[in-house]
């Protein structure tokens, strides 16, 4: 089973959406295997996001990502790098479709609220920034045959 790394970033936190937005990947079906509510040391910012480093955006994205306490989740489910970057929707809320959480919650080029992993790799070494092995629960709930089930074909 897949799993991703979501972040709640300070604008969710800010406009008391975490509940709500929670609560749309439990709906999809996907599974919390950790999460905590942390301030981001810089640092740790600029290597999450090294690979936009030099780009224009770079130091406003730093900086608003540590402008406040964010929600860091591993998020497991089948498909769940994909399904996530589909719940979250376009960059920009201006953007992302109706029904997705950016293109319900807002309009800002910046403030969008959430961030996925985009690949297995990335996935993993994002995982690895902010959790330990030992951090990540390893368990099933009762609705999962039920949310899970695949085709036989
Ligand atoms: P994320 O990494 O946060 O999940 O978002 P994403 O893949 O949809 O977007 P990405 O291209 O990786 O950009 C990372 C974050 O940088 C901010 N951004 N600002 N002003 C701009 O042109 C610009 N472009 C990107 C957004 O906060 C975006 O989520
Ligand atoms: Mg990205």
């Amino acid at each position: 089973m897949e799993q991703t790394l979501i972040i709640l970033k300070p604008d969710c936190i800010q406009r008391r959406l975490i509940g709500r937005l929670i609560q749309r990947l439990e709906d999809k079906g996907l599974i919390i295997a950790a999460m905590k509510l942390m301030q981001m040391p810089p640092a740790l910012a600029e290597r999450l996001y090294e690979p936009h480093r030099g780009k224009p955006f770079h130091d406003h994205l730093v900086e608003y990502v540590t402008s406040g306490p964010v929600v860091v989740m591993v998020v497991r489910g089948a498909r769940a790098i994909g399904v996530c970057r589909k719940l979250m929707g376009k960059t920009f809320g201006y953007d992302a479709e109706a029904g997705t959480i950016r293109g319900d919650f807002g309009l800002s080029t910046t403030y969008n609220l959430v961030h996925g992993s985009d690949s297995p790799e990335t996935a993993e070494t994002e995982i690895a920034l902010f959790f330990e092995r030992a951090d990540i629960v390893d368990y099933a709930t009762a609705a999962d045959p039920w949310v899970l089930k695949e085709g036989e074909v």
